[in-house]
């Protein structure tokens, strides 16, 4: 058996192309475009890179974007200042700060303080509180968004399956869960301190792995005929080359997964074309669409 790749490239320009074409009726019709502001504190390389791609594929969807970056010196009291202001801002519809923050600033004030109704990364508490509550109102995090939207684009029959999330971020791991449990999946959680974390992962009929190690899970840890998202992004040095590989060892996984994503070119596509979804829902339930 050889897996299915599953191209998040592809399936996120479709749903790009989804969203430039409801984006452009909107401005046809004389209305203003939807506005995503990111604002990035700081330096760090892996931000800049997700940050300008952010940006691009807005303006690419015909989404209008502002940017406002801030010294990595920058205090929390002089964010949250920021953050107000975009608040306030009525023609700006969705807000996202670029994690992680420097050390001075709690990211969680900062989360705290987007208004819910502009919080397109879907990180803030209300939403948060909606998401379990299973309210189609809730902005969903965009990485299990998008992790949602490549197993529903492989048509599978998801009540009942054993999904298990390898990872308990606020970020993907908790609102993975909770969504495969909306689609009436049987859902484990592992992470660091779980016993036999491969027992358990071999278990999973779809395994969502997000942790942040390269490599870590390998064809030990996966049935085979399993579905298998690698949500992990690390850059790793190998043979004197830099390189991008994910949390799941591609090469051993994928002869007996039955569908796998790559790295890159799988979920992390996704993210982004679910950040524009969300930045368009904030447009629509503002202006009460
Ligand atoms: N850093 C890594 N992933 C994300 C994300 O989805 N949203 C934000 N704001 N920062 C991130």
């Amino acid at each position: 058996m050889s897996a299915q790749l599953i191209d998040g490239k592809a399936l996120s320009q479709q749903l790009l192309l989804q969203i430039k074409q409801e984006v452009s009726a909107l401005t046809a019709q004389g209305q203003a475009a939807p506005c995503l502001a990111v604002v990035l504190v700081g330096e760090d390389p892996a931000s800049q890179v997700y940050v300008r791609n952010k940006l691009l594929q807005c303006e690419a969807a015909g989404i209008v974007s502002i940017e406002r970056k801030m010294d990595a010196s920058t205090s929390q009291a002089e964010l949250l200042q920021v953050i107000d202001e975009l608040n306030q801002d009525a023609s700006v519809h969705g807000i996202l700060v670029q994690l992680p923050l420097p050390a001075q600033i709690d990211p969680q004030a900062v989360i705290n303080a987007i208004d819910a109704s502009k919080d397109v990364d879907g990180f803030h508490p209300h939403n948060m509180g909606l998401l379990l509550a299973g309210s189609d109102e809730a902005f969903i995090p965009c990485t299990p968004l998008g992790c949602l939207l490549m197993l529903k684009h492989l048509e599978l029959d998801l009540a009942g399956k054993h999904v298990v999330v390898v990872g308990r971020s606020n970020i993907v791991g908790k609102p993975a869960a909770l969504l495969a449990l909306q689609q009436h999946c049987t859902v484990t959680m592992v992470h660091s301190r779980s016993n036999d974390i491969e027992v358990l992962c071999r278990q999973a009929d779809i395994l969502i792995v997000a942790v942040g190690r390269p490599e870590m899970v390998n064809a030990d840890w996966v049935k085979p005929g399993a579905v298998v998202l690698d949500v992990g992004i690390n850059r790793i040095e190998r043979d004197g080359k830099f390189k991008l590989v994910g949390d799941v060892d591609f090469a051993s996984v994928a002869p007996i997964a039955s569908a796998i994503t790559p790295v890159p070119g799988g979920v992390g596509p996704m993210t982004i074309a679910c950040l524009l979804r969300n930045t368009l829902q904030a447009y629509q339930q503002q202006n009460g669409e």
